[in-house]
């Protein structure tokens, strides 16, 4: 199955994502914790995308567009994958297309999980991330048994440099602007699938699961 998670910062992408993993073995490809990684490795791709990261703003094209070709050559992909928080253009979907052509396949799903602004400010305020295991929490809606400790795997749970209500609202509008229009890109492809990504974690993972037949 090859499923791209569309939708706003905060809209949940991670958090289906890790669960869809479990469900379906297939990866999840996120550009996200893939250029976190780089950034925390101290890589020139680190501090390149860093500056982007930091002011809300989107990583240049050409560079992600590199990190995902190379990613979905790897075997693990052969049966599927999520993809993350990618493409987030129309530039980078155009690429996809491209790539996944010559590797033969295309997007069967487009899980466009859409939350309203003012819940998504409240979600990314108070999201927690495992620096070890990449777990997501929240510290009303999802709190981890202990405070500051992931439950899966006992490492430090961290706050990330871009969930600054400022950052947050600079992301959200870089959404309106350049990422939204993938809707109705993949709309007229007929394979996006709405969600209402209002409700509990375990809801939303239903409604993606029928749409999935999974
Ligand atoms: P990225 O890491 O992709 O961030 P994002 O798109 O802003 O999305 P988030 O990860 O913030 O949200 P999410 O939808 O995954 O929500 P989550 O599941 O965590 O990108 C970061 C940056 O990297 C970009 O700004 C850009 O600079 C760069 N970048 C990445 N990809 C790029 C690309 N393709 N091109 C260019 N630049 C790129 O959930 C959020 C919180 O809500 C959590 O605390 C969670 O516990 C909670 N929550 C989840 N579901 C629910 C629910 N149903 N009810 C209550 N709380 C919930
Ligand atoms: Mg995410
Ligand atoms: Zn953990």
């Amino acid at each position: 199955m090859n499923i791209i998670m569309l939708g706003p910062p905060g809209a949940g992408k991670g958090t289906q994502a890790k669960m869809m993993v479990d469900k379906l073995g297939i990866p999840q490809i996120s550009t996200g914790d893939m250029l976190r990684e780089a950034v925390r490795e101290g890589t020139d791709l680190g501090r390149k995308a860093k500056e982007y990261m930091d002011a809300g703003k989107l990583v240049p094209d050409e560079v992600v567009i590199g990190i995902v070709k190379e990613r979905l050559g790897q075997p693990d992909c052969d049966k599927g994958f999520i993809l993350d928080g990618f493409p987030r253009t129309i530039p980078q979907a155009e690429a996809l297309d491209k790539v996944l052509e010559e590797l033969g396949r295309g997007v069967e799903y487009v899980i466009n999980v859409a939350v309203p602004n003012e819940e998504l400010i409240t979600r990314l305020t108070g999201r927690r991330t495992c620096k070890q295991c990449g777990a997501m929490y929240h510290v009303v809606f999802n709190p981890p048994r202990k405070e500051g400790v992931c439950d899966k795997c006992g490492g430090e749970l961290y706050q990330r440099d871009d969930d600054k209500e400022e950052t947050i609202r600079q992301r959200l509008r870089v959404y309106e602007e350049q990422t939204a229009p993938l809707i109705e890109y993949y709309r007229g492809k007929g394979v996006l699938f709405d969600i209402d990504g209002t409700g509990s974690i375990g809801e939303i993972f239903e409604k993606i699961a029928k749409v999935l037949g999974a």
